[in-house]
């Protein structure tokens, strides 16, 4: 595939392994698409090896590399992926960033496309500061798209989710509170116990503000892998585009872009199956590898993809030294 289009993303950045910007940069130039990048940290690895060097980038050094870029006229992105901020600081800066794109996007008017990962925690956990919650509850008003995980939609909803009802209710209320347009539950873990599936739930709000939900399963990998929220991010970046890019085609060949048919949420949900499809097959790849590596090194399992995080983490140091690495 190739792209004229210019994507900005605002993410962290490690050294060594896939995940944040080294994630989201490599999945869309695979794509063909040109990528901006701006680091929020700049890391030796993952923080799930317990141990890591490096910065957080202040925000101040954020918002100059952004003023950089506009005093050179370098703003003309037609999407913007925000990822993890170390600070509620940096979160107001990716605001400021993603409110002064919109305003200035020359591609199309309205053509601007914001998508943010409230990456806010995960299994029950909050990683950033609790100050940063309020922060996100207003920038995702805000956003075109957010890709909560489970965790994160129960914490911008306050809807508790131990059902697949409970995900359409906590989805149909950020669309009340937030009016945020496009939904997508990254991951949701539920029903009977250890389910063999992992469901992924979105959501397009139609004029009437109601929700047009979507369900797609893909089968659980026996495995804890780092970086896939950054993947799913990316390549939601990229099939998104292509998708609404067809439905926009059908729509001028005249098949009914009527609000209440189909059409209104079918890109979304067609990007979402193509984002799954190839995250799939990308972690089947790195399961393969990982259980390679450890039998080359014979080490139990307990490690992952981009960077990786075992259930017992970085703990030994035999483990830390073969967390494996993506190697699709
Ligand atoms: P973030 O915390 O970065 O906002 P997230 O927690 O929602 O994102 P993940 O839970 O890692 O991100 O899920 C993103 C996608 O990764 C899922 O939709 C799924 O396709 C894939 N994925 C993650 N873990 C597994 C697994 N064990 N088996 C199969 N697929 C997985
Ligand atoms: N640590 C660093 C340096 C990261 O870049 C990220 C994600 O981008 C994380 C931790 C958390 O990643 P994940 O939730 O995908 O394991
Ligand atoms: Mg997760
Ligand atoms: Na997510
Ligand atoms: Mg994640």
């Amino acid at each position: 595939a190739s792209s004229s289009f210019l994507r900005f993303y605002l993410a962290p950045k490690v050294v060594y392994g896939y995940v944040g910007n080294k994630m989201v940069t490599t999945t869309l130039q695979a794509l063909g698409c040109d990528v901006a990048a701006i680091n929020t940290v700049n890391f030796s690895n993952h923080t799930g090896y317990r141990q890591v060097k490096g910065r957080r980038t202040p925000a101040s050094e954020i918002r100059e590399l952004y003023d950089g870029l506009r005093q050179s006229y370098l703003t003309d992105f037609d999407m913007l992926v925000s990822g993890y901020a170390p600070s509620a600081d940096v979160v107001d800066v990716v605001g400021f960033i993603a409110r002064d794109l919109r305003y200035r996007s020359t591609v199309k008017p309205g053509g601007f496309f914001w998508i943010l990962d409230p990456v806010m925690g995960d299994q029950g956990r909050l990683y950033v500061a609790e100050e940063i919650v309020p922060s996100y509850k207003q920038l995702v008003r805000e956003a075109d798209l957010i890709l909560p995980n489970q965790f994160e939609a129960e914490l911008l909803s306050g809807v508790s989710i131990s059902s697949l009802s409970g995900v359409a209710n906590a989805v149909r209320t950020m669309h009340k509170t937030f009016g945020t347009r496009h939904i997508v539950v990254t991951s949701v873990g539920v029903g009977e116990g250890k389910s063999e599936l992992l469901t992924v739930v979105g959501s397009t709000k139609k004029s009437d503000g109601s929700a047009r939900l979507f369900k797609v399963e893909v089968p659980k990998l026996d495995c804890f892998f780092s970086g896939t929220g950054d993947m799913f991010a990316g390549l939601m970046a990229a099939r998104l585009r292509e998708a609404c890019a067809h439905a926009d085609l059908l729509a001028r060949a005249g098949w009914a872009p009527d609000d209440d048919v189909e059409s209104v949420d079918l890109p979304l949900a067609k990007a979402t199956e193509k984002v799954l499809s190839s995250m799939q097959i990308v972690l089947e790849k790195t399961l393969a590898a990982r259980d390679a590596e450890m039998q080359s090194f014979g080490t139990s399992p307990g490690a992952s993809v981009g960077g990786v995080e075992g259930e017992d983490g970085g703990d030994s140091e035999g483990k830390r030294k073969y967390l494996a690495q993506t190697k699709a």
